[in-house]
């Protein structure tokens, strides 16, 4: 049967890959990005994340199948914080009420191995609070800080948004509403994004020396595609608040025996 999804940051990497291969087994894919896509906004501002609602709402009547929450920035700085956290959670929040008619809801964010790594607490505590203000504060702080400490800046957006997904997961108004909400974990995966830290064979080793990934390296955001399809489809009816790592094996050597 064909549905109804919406994916955000759809205009390149993993976004695109999954365009593609949903369009390709015939569901209708509405994409969203800060340009080339069918709604074009910036979901760093309050007015973007709106008019987004907005234009999907118009766009399909009110009535979606799937949210894929994917839009995301992975440069050290305080955007980061506004589209990593606070763009996905708008997201998922203010397109929840277009499930409502679906015979099959999902919804799913993109989060990242990099969650493994150690967070900013304060910017971890100020995005767990949804104090959007003081996180914009803290990211400017480590924007400007030294290159170690700006650098925690899109581990810890995605270490809270794998929280938010697993806080919210289990709640009346996702679980109760039969809505699996869950998430995945991506290692190194070729696009637009990685493209400088793996254009040379020493930045590639550099890379997956901080990124095991001894399951056949680094791939294609086709693979990533593959999961997120899945994850939205009408058989996953019973995985809540899960973080998926695809990650060629980085999550099973960095945290090994303390999760199980
Ligand atoms: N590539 C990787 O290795 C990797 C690993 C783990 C997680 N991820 C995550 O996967 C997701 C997709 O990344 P990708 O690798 O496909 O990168 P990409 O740069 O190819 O695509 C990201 C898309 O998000 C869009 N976007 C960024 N800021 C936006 C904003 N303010 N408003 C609307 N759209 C915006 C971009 O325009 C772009 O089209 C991101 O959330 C990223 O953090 C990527």
């Amino acid at each position: 049967m064909s549905r109804t999804y919406v994916i955000t940051g759809a205009a390149s990497g993993i976004g695109a890959a999954t365009a593609q291969l949903l369009g390709e087994r015939g569901h209708r894919v509405v994409g969203v990005d800060l340009r080339n896509a069918d709604v074009n906004v910036d979901l760093t501002t309050a007015e973007g994340r709106e008019r987004m609602v907005a234009e999907v709402a118009t766009a399909t009547d009110g009535r979606i199948d799937a949210i894929i929450a994917n839009a995301g920035l992975a440069s050290p700085t305080a955007a980061t914080v506004a589209v990593n956290y606070f763009g996905a959670v708008a997201t998922l929040e203010g397109l929840r009420p277009l499930l409502a008619g679906s015979s099959a809801p999902r919804a799913v964010a993109t989060a990242s191995m990099a969650s493994l790594y150690p967070p900013d607490d304060a910017l971890l505590e100020a995005l767990l609070a949804g104090d959007e203000g003081a996180a914009l504060a803290r990211g400017a702080e480590l924007e400007t800080s030294a290159p170690e400490m700006a650098n925690l800046i899109y581990g810890t957006t995605k270490r809270a948004l794998a929280r938010w997904i697993r806080r919210n997961a289990p709640t009346p108004e996702w679980a109760g509403a039969g809505i699996p909400l869950n998430a995945i974990g991506p290692g190194v995966v070729a696009t637009p994004m990685t493209a400088d830290l793996t254009a040379t064979a020493e930045a590639r080793d550099a890379l997956l020396q901080m990124v095991p990934m001894p399951l056949n390296g680094i791939f294609e955001p086709r693979d990533v595609a593959y999961l997120l399809a899945w994850l939205t489809s009408e058989e996953n009816a019973h995985l809540c608040g899960q973080v998926v790592f695809i990650d060629g094996g980085s999550d099973a050597i960095i945290r090994g025996d303390s999760t199980w």
